[in-house]
């Protein structure tokens, strides 16, 4: 069969008109000829949508972060083993891949265009210091902690909490909405499966998938993974 008739490529044509309108730039639209070769290949994701997915599993994490805050505050012991999970997932997953795309992809083409140049600046710094919070967390939850280290791992998770929580919603709103308008349209889903392809060569065939699932896990060894335990009652 011709791969042009394929779903994954007429979805493809779709996103290419759709992306070029979105953009302003309909004579780029890509023919048919230029599809990928294989269904693989199909830009399913566009990039900030991608990213803002990476946003959500950062959320959760807060969420995991907050919880651990609530329990040694209240006095309970730290549960030190599921916040060096959801820290080696900040490392691993945020700090090493989502904020490595933003850094070669996302970032330069902003400065490039001489937008958000401050902005990008202040994000930068934060990713650096991000990663100073992130190296002592999973230090603090790694071994066995007494009262002593209950209040640096409670410092450093707050103060991480209250940094990423503005720094992705300022991304999610301001940063990846220029990104789009910086970005020729055909170039803009190229990159989708630049970012698809990294995604898979570093976390397996399940991808994004399977760390929503072992962010899941951590929820649950919590017990704060029912939706349905945060709707306020009547
Ligand atoms: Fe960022
Ligand atoms: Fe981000």
């Amino acid at each position: 069969m011709d791969d042009r008739d394929s779903p994954a490529v007429r979805r493809r044509d779709l996103l290419n008109l759709s992306a070029a309108a979105l953009a302003g730039a309909v004579t780029v639209a890509a023919p048919a000829a230029a599809a990928p070769k294989t269904p693989e290949e199909g830009a399913e994701v566009t990039p900030p949508e991608d990213l803002m997915r990476e946003h959500g599993v950062l959320k959760r994490l807060l969420l995991v972060y907050r919880e651990g805050i609530r329990r040694i505050e209240g006095g309970e012991r730290a549960p030190a083993q599921p916040l060096n999970a959801a820290a080696r997932i900040i490392r691993g997953f945020i700090e090493d891949y989502h904020e490595h795309l933003e850094e070669r992809y996302v970032f330069p083409r902003l400065r490039e265009a001489g937008r958000l140049t401050g902005t990008v600046s202040v994000l930068l710094l934060q990713h650096r210091r991000g990663r100073e919070l992130t190296g002592r967390i999973l230090t603090a939850t790694g071994r066995s902690r007494g009262a002593r280290a209950a209040h640096p791992l409670v410092a450093d998770m707050t103060a991480f909490v209250r940094m990423y929580e503005p720094h992705e919603a300022r991304e999610d709103t301001v940063v990846f909405p220029a990104f789009r308008e910086v970005v020729p349209a055909k170039e803009f889903l190229r990159l989708g499966e630049v970012f698809e392809d990294e995604e898979h060569r570093r976390f397996g065939p399940r991808g994004f998938e399977g760390v929503v699932d072992q962010v899941a896990d951590i929820e649950k060894a919590l017990g704060i993974y029912d939706l349905s335990r945060f709707t306020p009652g009547e």
